[in-house]
């Protein structure tokens, strides 16, 4: 069997913990052989963990690209990095496994796909839920028949509280101009679905939504800058002490798990280390007083080149995490719940048929319903030869739909033609 070099830039929470974890494991495919990154407690780290020499990690981007590593990139840098990155591998003639979100530029977008274009190689976008059995088994079910003749689609994100204040008010995607819009960053993955079930471009889109709850305007008069400090530590549900100490110990002290991986590098996981980690860095702050402009909530609504319609909603204030889609068709409906991990079939004047998640998917590659797992075969079969699940052009088309949802939100609602 053909073994495909990996190298890898962005080595957090996706690049390593992630994707570089599930190769180095599928080690009769893949082969990593590199390592880039701005921090060199995570180079040690992984080089140590993937038994990569030392004189293949790199501290500086330029270094890393003088010369072509390996047959195929990993990017998963921050988003604001991924276009530029991107091309730089394209034109050394690396095949890509490219982060999500590409970018919120047009122009940018262009380049890639011409980049892409003149390079002739693999450009796979992590829209991972597309690979997820879940999201496949509809699918599956629409172009059967099932319910007929696809009418429309409800969606709805539930972001959750905890995450929310995680990626959104505390983390990596607080800030939209360091960023992308959440609804790029967080639902380019929902956007990318919808036009995959409805097999059709977006016409038009319009979309509300804003920053309501995580400001200083909703500070308690004695709440702290740190969590800490807070007299609420113990009651409001989003202190840091009981989202990362309190949530840890819940899940019952997991060696290494998201979110609390990303807010220390100590591995395994300890008590003290994420003690530490509340105490003195970004994620420990009160969710009333970050430098965040994310929004908290959003509603988009599309209607499809194909007459399809389909609703979006962005919701951070959920108990429950995870996606709700209802597939509404002349003769049936589905509906999907990941949450409930159930996708029910409801053929009209027929019996319920209850199709269990669980039954879908491989308990060992759970991550994303499978996704992340599926997504690196798929990546595999794509560079050898077979056709690849999805392309750039589709990735990019949910992207122009979330551009234009960003651009009617900011102008209150209006609806924007998406091409
Ligand atoms: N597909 C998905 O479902 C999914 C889920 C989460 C995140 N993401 C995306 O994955 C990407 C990475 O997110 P993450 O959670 O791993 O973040 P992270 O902060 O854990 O990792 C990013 C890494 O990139 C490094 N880095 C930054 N600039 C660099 C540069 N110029 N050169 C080399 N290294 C650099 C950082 O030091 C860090 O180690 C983001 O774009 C994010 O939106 C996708």
């Amino acid at each position: 069997m053909e073994k495909l070099k990996v190298a890898i830039i962005g080595c957090g929470s996706r690049g390593c913990e992630t994707y570089g974890r599930l190769v180095y494991d599928l080690h009769d495919k893949f082969e990593i052989v590199a390592l880039c990154d701005i921090r060199q407690d995570r180079l040690d780290k992984y080089s140590s963990e993937f038994k990569i020499d030392k004189k293949n990690t790199f501290l500086d981007e330029d270094e890393f690209f003088k010369e072509k590593r390996a047959d195929v990139l990993f990017i998963c840098v921050l988003d604001k990095d991924h276009v530029r990155v991107a091309i730089k591998g394209l034109n050394l003639g690396y095949h890509l496994l490219l982060e999500k979100p590409i970018t919120a530029d047009l122009d940018e977008c262009k380049a890639l796909l011409d980049a892409k274009k003149k390079s002739g190689k693999e450009v796979i976008v992590c829209h991972v839920l597309r690979y997820a059995n879940a999201f496949v088994k509809v699918n599956e079910l629409i172009e059967a028949g099932v319910i007929g003749k696809l009418v429309s689609i409800q969606a709805l994100e539930q972001v959750g509280w905890f995450h929310q204040a995680h990626s959104f008010v505390r983390g990596n995607w607080r800030d939209t101009k360091e960023t992308t819009p959440m609804i790029m960053a967080k639902c380019c993955h929902d956007l990318d679905l919808l036009q995959f079930y409805a097999k059709s471009r977006c016409k038009t889109i319009s979309s509300i939504g804003d920053l309501r709850f995580f400001k200083k305007e909703n500070m308690p008069f004695d709440a702290t800058h740190m969590c800490v400090d807070c007299p609420h530590i113990d009651k409001c549900p989003y202190s840091a002490k009981i989202i990362y100490l309190d949530g840890w110990l819940s899940r019952g002290k997991p060696g290494n798990q998201w979110p609390f991986n990303v807010i220390t590098e100590a591995n395994p996981l300890t008590y003290e280390a994420l003690s530490d980690a509340i105490k003195n860095t970004k994620y420990g702050r009160c969710v009333f007083d970050c430098d965040n402009d994310a929004v908290d909530s959003q509603i988009v609504m599309m209607e499809f080149e194909n007459g399809i319609t389909a609703s979006l909603t962005m919701m951070g204030f959920t108990g429950c995490v995870g996606r709700i889609m209802k597939f509404y068709g002349t003769i049936g409906e589905i509906d999907l719940d990941e949450e409930k991990s159930v996708i029910e079939v409801k053929r009209f004047a027929l019996p319920k048929e209850i199709i269990k998640i669980d039954d879908l998917v491989n308990p060992d590659s759970m991550a994303h319903g499978g996704g992340d797992y599926m997504i690196v075969q798929s990546l595999y079969d794509a560079i050898i030869g077979k056709n690849a699940k999805t392309t750039l052009e589709q990735s990019i088309e949910s992207h122009l739909m979330a551009i234009a949802a960003e651009s009617s939100r900011l102008s209150g609602g209006k609806m924007i033609k998406v091409h």
